[in-house]
């Protein structure tokens, strides 16, 4: 019988490092020799990617926020259908650039969706499936958005103001308070380096938690 994979997924507003991050699990990964599938949400299969496409896009502006929820909900169901359920039960490793924990961030903190109604869409298309360790990226909304702003022209959530992060924000750290033992927290101001070395501790006492205090390398 094959050990089901773990479900690590990455959060954090937007500039926060999470794609820069994603190679840093990657790398810690294949270092162990353990498989994995680098995905993301919105998208991370055909169908979901068209329906991300519907929602990023500025043409898109004034979506209902309950037509938001669905349509992140309904790519999270195509997503888990054709990709990552599947590699769970492979044994394969899930490494999710965004996950529901955005969607309680985003559309709940950020366009006021109750979150009891996220709730009732979490367990209706997860069932019990949750991820087993979250990464948090967190930082000041401005420094976020001004290496975000890099960047070329913004979508439909970069186009978002400050406001609209600050309660992004608050509601993951949230998230990360009723969640301690699955959401950790990474200072995302720091620089790569030390944001890196933080993942791989953090990554390590996930697989080790009789180490966890002992520190690593
Ligand atoms: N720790 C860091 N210190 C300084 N700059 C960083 C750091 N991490 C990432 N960056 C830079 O900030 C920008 C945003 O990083 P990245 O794309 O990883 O963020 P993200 O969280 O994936 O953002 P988004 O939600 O918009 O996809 C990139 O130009 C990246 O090189
Ligand atoms: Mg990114």
């Amino acid at each position: 019988m094959t050990t089901r994979g773990r479900f690590i997924t990455l959060e954090g507003i937007e500039g926060a490092g999470k794609s820069t991050q994603v190679a840093v699990v990657a790398d810690w990964l294949q270092d162990r020799g353990i498989p994995f599938l680098l995905t993301r949400e919105p998208g991370g299969s055909p169908l979901a990617e068209r329906i991300r496409a519907l929602l990023l896009d500025p043409a898109s502006a004034g979506m209902a926020s309950d037509t938001e929820l669905l349509l992140m909900f309904a790519a999270r169901a195509e997503h888990l259908a054709r990709r990552i359920r599947p590699a769970l039960e492979a044994g394969t490793w899930v490494v999710c650039d965004r996950f529901t924990d955005a969607t309680y961030a985003y559309q709940g903190g950020g366009r006021g969706v109750d979150m009891a109604r996220i709730g009732l869409l979490e367990d209706f298309v997860q069932g019990p499936l949750r991820p087993d360790l979250t990464l948090l990226f967190d930082l000041p909304v401005e420094l976020g958005l001004a290496r975000a702003g890099r960047r070329s022209e913004p979508d439909r959530f970069e186009s978002e103001t400050g406001s609209f992060f600050a309660r992004v924000r608050a509601a993951y750290l949230e998230r990360a308070r009723l969640y301690p033992a699955r959401i950790r927290l990474v200072d995302a101001a720091a620089g790569p380096q030390d944001v890196a070395a933080r993942v791989r501790e953090l990554l390590g006492a996930f697989c080790e938690p009789t180490a966890a205090t002992v520190g690593s390398a």
